[in-house]
């Protein structure tokens, strides 16, 4: 087995679980040569000539062959992923968010440079689904792609359900367990998820989509009577991204609250666990699951990235890169509107109303509502209303 020498960009809660991996298994052979940080002044788990601040040291390093990018600004990682394919240097990430603003360039970066650019602990920590998507699934017609791909707010989530944590408490306690990310709106705003499933979008079905075109809520504005809710209906609340493509073949992107029945395959993935169903012509429907964040198993991803690269093995995309998306969402869906007694709010964007409730305290009504309308009202960014899709 050849020698990787390694090159790391980072070291928080990812970076250093890799360097802890690889250094206690010199049966991986892969040696980190260089870990090029931000703040010098910090103290870090690693001898002090590993660091350094030059990113010249890693870039202008012919030894060094592998370069892990893990740090969070998405802009200094897409120029540190740049110019690294560029200099011949195969390249192993996990920003999301840089993948899903650059998805295409860096493709073709990976292809220009003869090179391998693999993201697989960008979507889902641990759960191999990008492989899946590129390699098992290349050749079965794909419906839809559905889950639970934020652990952070699955976290969250779960906490309130059981009632063991209020949301500021389990907030904390996601951050605690490096599981949040720096700026954790990106987690509780759905934005993470929106950033994952374009990235799953283009895998699966070869649609290029922006994470601006997912129809997006997160779960701030969940309140207990939600839960109460969810609870007496049969129902566990779970954020879900779902990719679908309509019987027209339209691409339906969205990142919602959703109501899962709760014998559901969905509704047993509790805490920091990513769960993902994917529905196909063929194979009908199947579950990937596993954890979706925190410092070993994002590490476990990025591993089997470094595994891959041994093979020369690349995402070839192979489904292509048609534009995914053309802005209409013309599809009907069932929801519930929750929200504080006499807080503002016009009804008349249902289009049929199933249940109208209210009490002293609280009021919602569930009908159906057309995607186009829900995002043209602007009500998905009112904090004082519960949007909560059924499935
Ligand atoms: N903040 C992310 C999450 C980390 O909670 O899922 C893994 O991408």
């Amino acid at each position: 087995m050849k020698q990787l020498n390694i090159g790391l960009f980072g070291f928080g809660v990812v970076g250093e679980g890799i360097y802890q991996v690889l250094s206690q298994k010199p049966q991986l052979k892969s040696n980190i040569r260089k870990i090029v940080i931000k703040h010098p002044d910090k103290k870090r788990n690693a001898p002090s000539e590993l660091f350094s601040v030059n990113m010249d040291d890693i870039l202008e390093d012919d030894k060094i062959d592998v370069v892990i990018e893990l740090i969070d600004d998405a802009d200094a990682a897409f120029e540190i992923a740049k110019k690294a394919l560029q200099k011949g240097k195969d390249v192993v990430s996990a920003n999301k968010k840089m993948i899903a603003q650059h998805h295409v360039e860096l493709i073709d970066l990976q292809r220009e440079n003869n090179v391998s650019f693999l993201y697989e602990a960008a979507v889902c920590g641990s759960v191999p689904i990008l492989r899946n998507l590129e390699e098992y699934y290349d050749n079965d017609l794909l419906n839809y792609v559905r889950g639970i791909v934020n652990g952070s707010t699955n976290y969250i989530l779960t906490k309130m359900r059981s009632g063991t944590e209020t949301y500021d408490v389990a907030l904390k306690a996601a951050q605690e367990n490096g599981f949040a990310e720096s700026d954790p709106t990106l987690d509780v705003e759905g934005i993470d998820a929106s950033y994952k499933l374009s990235i799953i979008t283009l895998h699966a079905f070869g649609r290029l989509i922006s994470s601006k075109d997912v129809l997006r809520k997160g779960i701030t504005s969940l309140k207990p009577d939600d839960f109460q809710y969810a609870a007496e209906k049969g129902y566990i609340i779970k954020l879900i991204a779902n990719s679908t493509i309509s019987e027209d073949g339209r691409l339906i992107p969205t990142v919602l609250p959703t109501f899962v029945d709760k014998r559901e395959t969905l509704a047993l993935v509790n805490n920091e666990y990513n769960g993902v169903l994917i529905g196909s012509a063929l194979a009908d429907e199947q579950f990937l699951y596993g954890k979706g964040a925190g410092r070993f198993p994002t590490s476990s991803a990025v591993l089997s990235d470094i595994s891959a690269l041994r093979y020369n093995y690349k995402y070839e995309l192979r489904k292509g890169f048609v534009n995914g998306f053309d802005g209409n969402l013309p599809v009907i869906r069932k929801f519930y509107i929750g929200f504080n007694t006499g807080t503002p709010f016009d009804s008349s964007i249902f289009t049929s109303i199933d249940e109208l409730y209210r009490s002293r305290e609280h009021e919602y009504i569930t009908g159906e509502i057309e995607l186009n309308k829900l995002r043209d009202s602007g009500i998905l960014t009112d904090k004082n209303l519960s949007i909560i899709a059924f499935t």
